[in-house]
């Protein structure tokens, strides 16, 4: 099995980068930050501090957390509820950045991660699949761009969908998790050594799947 892991900060326009990438290919594409968030959702639903591990472990041994493939299209189902569209928000973020500290939610996390590549040619977005969970890939990438480029991105996202967004707290937001997601102790955000590094900055979304389909489809018909 071919597996394509990229990982980068939060806003790199990593989730659709990956997917026309992964649609080009035909494997299915992972976004394995999902499986965080539904933790953090079930997290807050139950009105439990996301980020106290003792109060979150004891949360664990009642979710299921797995992701469906719709017509190529990854669905995450919580306990047998499909939540997709409930874990896009700020603060779905921000409590899938809180539980995505915890080890005890990472090693919850990390077979159902493998499994998926172990039986599918995969790209799989994420923090740390270069680094942990796929230190194996035949190709790795690290996806990134500047603060201000990412923020504005999300801070457009928000917008079409309708809710209220101020840029200054976006672009607080993204540098906050940006943060956490780099200092902790665990599995922390950072390019492998054998990654290759793309930097979206200024790009429009066509150029940046361009620019990573050539980067993709070069390494691979190297290997
Ligand atoms: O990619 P995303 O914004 O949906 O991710 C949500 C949070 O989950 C992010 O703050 C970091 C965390 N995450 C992680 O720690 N490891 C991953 N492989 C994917 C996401």
């Amino acid at each position: 099995m071919i597996s394509v892991a990229i990982d980068g900060p939060a806003g790199a326009g990593k989730s659709t980068i990956a997917r026309a990438l992964a649609k080009r290919l035909g494997y299915i594409y992972v976004d394995t930050g999902a499986l965080y968030r539904a933790v953090g959702y079930y997290a807050l639903q139950n009105g439990v501090d996301t980020t106290s591990e003792h109060d979150i472990a004891r949360l664990l041994p009642y979710i299921d957390v797995a992701l469906k493939f719709v017509d190529g299209e990854q669905r995450v189902f919580l306990n047998n509820e499909d939540v997709s569209d409930y874990i896009r928000t700020p603060e779905m973020s921000m409590a899938a950045s809180n539980v995505s500290a915890l080890p005890v939610v990472r090693a919850f996390l990390f077979d159902l991660q493998q499994n998926l590549a172990k039986t599918n040619h995969v790209v799989m977005d994420g923090r740390d699949i270069g680094t942990v969970v796929l230190p194996d890939a035949q190709v790795k990438i690290f996806l990134t761009a500047t603060p201000e480029d990412r923020a504005g991105r999300r801070h457009h996202e928000l917008q079409r969908r309708g809710m209220e967004a101020d840029f200054d707290e976006v672009l607080k937001d993204v540098m906050q998790r940006d943060y956490n997601d780099s200092h902790r102790a665990i599995a922390p955000l950072k390019q492998a050594e054998d990654a290759i590094l793309v930097d979206t900055t200024g790009n429009t979304k066509q150029q940046s799947i361009d620019q990573l389909i050539r980067v993709v489809e070069g390494a691979l018909a190297k290997l």
